[in-house]
């Protein structure tokens, strides 16, 4: 399964609910939305009550991805506004395992993240507890950054790892994303592709279009 995951950090939250329409007639069924708190990343983004606004318009899987110190804080609160999975990062979390463990109980899937400096092994061990690994390919905090080089490796490393222990984990990859490395990161083995600029900058339903497109044309040469 490929999913284009469009990241709302980027939209233009004048128009949010026009947005989400446009991407829904486009096919679009994962929705990224990244929650920001200010400590573990420098920006503030936003939270609940985004959510739980956009969750009576849209039956989009919604992707939530908390950039946020200790999310086992919040964990209800994001399920209760309408999450379909929740993200944590291995770096924020007191205890990872009870974390996921939280997530699990409260009947969303589970993900976890790593930043770019974050080694795999440091949760390797765990691939078999989560449905997806996302690899951060920009330092979490902003959209819009370049794509780092060195993170293709890790996500390489990732899907060798669940191909090894036959394990039905998704790979997500997130920053960055764009005509120039969504090869890269499809070819790595990555197969969610969140993209925030790359398909909210200009004209959105030309962009989905498009990022579809490619998208379709790279996972035929590859599969
Ligand atoms: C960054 C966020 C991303 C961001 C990606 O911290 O997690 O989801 O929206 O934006 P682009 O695709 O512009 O790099
Ligand atoms: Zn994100």
């Amino acid at each position: 399964m490929y999913q284009l995951c469009p990241s709302i950090l980027s939209a233009d939250f004048n128009r949010l609910g026009e947005q989400i329409k446009i991407l829904e007639k486009e096919g679009i069924e994962w929705l990224h939305i990244d929650v920001m708190d200010g400590d573990f990343v420098p920006s503030i983004s936003f939270g609940m009550p985004v959510i739980k606004s956009i969750r009576k318009e849209s039956k989009m899987f919604f992707d939530v991805h908390l950039m946020v110190t200790e999310p086992e804080r919040y964990i209800r609160d994001f399920v209760e506004c309408g999450a379909d999975s929740i993200t944590v990062h291995a770096e924020a979390c007191e205890d990872l395992e009870r974390t996921i463990e939280q997530i699990r109980e409260a009947g969303v899937k589970v993900g976890i993240s790593i930043k770019p400096a974050t080694p795999v092994n440091d949760i390797s061990h765990m691939l078999q507890d989560v449905d997806m690994v996302l690899i951060m390919t920009v330092q979490p905090g902003f959209g819009g950054q370049k794509y780092m080089d060195e993170c293709t490796e890790k996500i390489k490393e990732v899907r060798e790892l669940i191909e090894a222990e036959n394990l039905d984990v998704d790979v997500q990859v997130d920053g960055g994303i764009n005509d120039e490395t969504m090869e890269t990161v499809l070819t790595a083995g990555a197969n969610l592709l969140v993209a925030g600029s790359y398909v909210f900058k200009g004209n959105l339903e030309k962009n989905v279009k498009h990022a579809k497109e490619q998208m379709d044309e790279i996972i035929r040469k590859i599969d």
